[in-house]
């Protein structure tokens, strides 16, 4: 059957054949199942009750097995046989184009080429899913395909409860993830409701259809990488980072950006890898540009690299702490440093000890999982101090988010001071101060036509754009029109774009509005041949509530508050987005964050104008104006100059009170 006519049928009319599980795709690892007898009942039921009363007797046996087996039901058999991959937005059933549009980001976040667990419907992070299983999928498809622009479509954490009456200028699909009562919010919780199919873990864009493949994470380690060399080495515009030695650890997932990433700065990258799997993966795919196995020979080559002042990703394979062991014992300091091991999961694997191959690593992690543990809290502890004595050295150091400080405090390492960490969190110190509160932030867009040549007119006008706000933009922003005006002449190079055609940059306000409106007079003028969806990653100056990541800069007690991004997700609803979501966990775990986010398309039209002008504005100053409340001297600085442009828009201003006034509390 060809993919249209699969599309629209929605639930098979006959119980496809049993699927095998493909061996020639990497699946997902085996989730632990803490279910009761009765739970796993119920896991069952609640999975049956999409089908036919004469299918359940065989597959309540198939489900049950899935369930013991990988510890989900993912529903195997009925995955689609079509090709998995964005189609041009013309290629899909349907009456209404904004169904299409959220039809391609959909199949694109489950993309081989682009997820990570395609057939277990995991587009990134371990288990950030798009649906909890393919029934969800094919009937999610169907609805779109029939639903018109006066009905919305209801999405709970992947299950489509239906389509429901609204109107034109509503959002056509509504999505919520993982949201849950307060107190039933621990891993456990987690782990149950997933397993019984009524929740789900959605990251913060595979559940909300907006991942755009490595582009997004590479261009915010570059921006990272760049503004850490300018709060902490002095860096202007004048000087880049040639010659700058950045040390780190990780080439897995995200962490791999860290070679691409630094390279693109001009730094000379330096990671240490202990899987040699991983390392030779990213080697391969030429991120990484050489690989080490020799600390002498490793050594010898960053100085010459250094010398040449030559932008280059050396890896190491091996552990991290050895190689700072050996930067202390030969007098080399890097000038940046940071970690990306997955130290938010340090007990199975996320992090391997220092003193044994990976392999080893992980026969102890099956054989002794306690003696594990012991040699994970060890070897942090060897890890901060090489990190301490190189900092005195001179190097600065950061936390890339991946909980180390909080797990070397954890293990009884000297990270903590006076009740605080001795070393900065990425956003914290870098991304909060220095983007997010000014209102930059990933904004992205994707060509619906997908075309290449669409996407490199988008970039001919985004490049325009920038280079025009550039000229009359104050001082403190001016380094971040730079450095995206470099990003976007040079992203076509960069060779980054995988599934849909997408591109990603750090606007602020008025950069993300201008560029879309662009986009729009673009289209309708026919320079661009097809529509564009717009949207952004939720980690950014508005939408994500985060104590420890994007919220981590907020220091008026109101990081654990979550208002922003709810009212992100409603406010949005109102103004014009395609689509709309809300989601709880996504990058640090479920239960640590709410983020919210959306995705809007742009057709040329006047309703599109006004919808672009309407909701980005707000979108972006609903973030700054609650970091702006928070005292954040960029924020005041941005939500100020956005009244100034706007007579419509009115912020509470907080005022700053003299450290005096309080010295009678003692
Ligand atoms: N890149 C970002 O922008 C970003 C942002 C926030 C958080 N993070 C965090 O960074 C961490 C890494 O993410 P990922 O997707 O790359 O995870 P990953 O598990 O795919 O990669 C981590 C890599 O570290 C290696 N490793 C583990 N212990 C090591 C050691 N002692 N020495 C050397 N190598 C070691 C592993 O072999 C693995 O390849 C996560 O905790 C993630 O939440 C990244």
């Amino acid at each position: 059957m060809i993919f249209s006519e699969d599309i629209i049928i929605g639930i098979p009319n006959k119980l496809p054949e049993a699927k095998a599980l493909d061996s020639n795709i990497d699946h997902a690892p085996i989730r632990p199942i803490k279910l009761s007898l009765n739970e796993k009942k119920l896991a069952i039921e609640n999975a049956l009750r999409y089908f036919p009363k004469e299918w359940h007797r065989e597959l309540a046996r198939e489900f049950s097995e899935e369930l013991e087996k990988y510890g989900h039901i993912y529903m195997y058999r009925f995955r689609p046989d079509y090709e998995m991959y964005a189609r041009p937005i013309e290629e899909y059933p349907t009456k209404s184009v904004s169904a299409a549009a959220i039809m391609h980001m959909i199949q694109n976040n489950l993309d081989p080429e682009v997820a990570q667990y395609p057939h277990e419907l995991v587009t990134y992070g371990g288990n950030g899913t798009v649906f909890q299983n393919w029934i969800q999928y094919r009937l999610t498809m169907f609805y779109l395909s029939k639903m018109t622009d006066e009905q919305t479509l209801v999405m709970y954490s992947g299950h489509p409860m239906g389509l429901f009456p609204s109107h034109k200028n509503s959002p056509r699909v509504v999505v919520t993830n993982g949201m849950v009562i307060p107190n039933y919010s621990s891993q456990l919780d987690y782990e149950k409701m997933n397993a019984m199919g009524v929740s789900q873990f959605g990251q913060m864009t595979a559940g909300s259809y907006m991942y755009i493949g490595p582009q997004g994470i590479v261009h915010g380690t570059a921006i990272t990488i760049m503004n850490a060399a300018r709060k902490y080495l002095n860096m202007n515009e004048e000087k880049n980072l040639g010659g700058i030695l950045f040390v780190t650890s990780g080439l897995g997932g995200m962490s791999g950006a860290q070679a691409k990433a630094a390279v693109i700065t001009g730094a000379i990258c330096v990671i240490a890898e202990c899987n040699p799997f991983a390392a030779k993966k990213r080697h391969q795919q030429g991120w990484l540009n050489e690989i080490y196995h020799n600390l002498d020979e490793l050594s010898e080559r960053i100085s010459d690299a250094k010398n040449k002042r030559e932008a280059v990703s050396l890896g190491y394979v091996g552990n991290i702490v050895d190689l700072l062991e050996y930067f202390i014992s030969k007098g080399i300091t890097p000038d940046l440093g940071s970690d990306q091991t997955s130290l938010h999961n340090p007990w199975l694997g996320g992090y391997m000890p220092v003193g044994m191959t990976y392999e080893h690593g992980l026969e102890l992690l099956s054989s002794d999982p306690e003696k594990f543990k012991i040699e994970v809290k060890k070897s942090l502890k060897r890890h901060a101090k090489a990190v301490n004595t190189l900092s005195n050295n001179g190097m600065f150091f950061w936390d890339y988010g991946n909980a180390f400080l909080l797990e070397a405090s954890r293990a009884g390492a000297k990270v903590i001071e006076n009740d605080t960490f001795l070393f900065p969190s990425y956003v914290e110190d870098i991304m909060g101060p220095m983007c997010f509160d000014y209102g930059f932030g990933p904004f992205r867009w994707v060509c619906l036509s997908g075309k290449k040549s669409d996407l490199e007119i988008t970039d001919k006008i985004a490049l325009e754009v920038l280079e025009k706000l550039s000229k009359n933009c104050p001082e403190e922003i001016k380094l971040q029109y730079m450095d995206n005006i470099k990003w976007i002449s040079e992203a076509e190079k960069h060779d980054l774009v995988v599934g849909s055609k997408a591109r990603i940059l750090y606007a602020d306000e008025i950069g993300r509005l201008q560029i879309a409106l662009e986009f729009n007079k673009a289209i309708r003028t026919g320079e661009l041949s097809g529509p564009i969806v717009l949207g952004r990653d939720h980690h950014d100056v508005s939408g994500t509530d985060s104590p420890y990541r994007e919220t981590a800069n907020i220091k008026d007690g109101s990081m654990f508050t979550a208002d922003m991004a709810v009212h992100n997700f409603v406010g949005d609803s109102f103004r014009g987005a395609t689509w709309v979501s809300l989601h709880n966990g996504g990058g640090v775990g479920w239960g640590e964050v709410i983020n919210g986010g959306f995705g809007m398309i742009i057709d040329g039209s006047e309703r599109a104008k006004a919808n672009i002008e309407s909701m980005i504005s707000w979108d972006v100053n609903n973030g700054i104006a609650r970091r702006s409340w928070a005292r954040n001297a960029g924020a005041k600085f941005a939500i100020k100059k956005a009244m100034e442009r706007n007579n419509k828009l009115e912020i509470t201003i907080s005022n700053l009170v003299d450290e005096n006034i309080l010295d009678f509390l003692i």
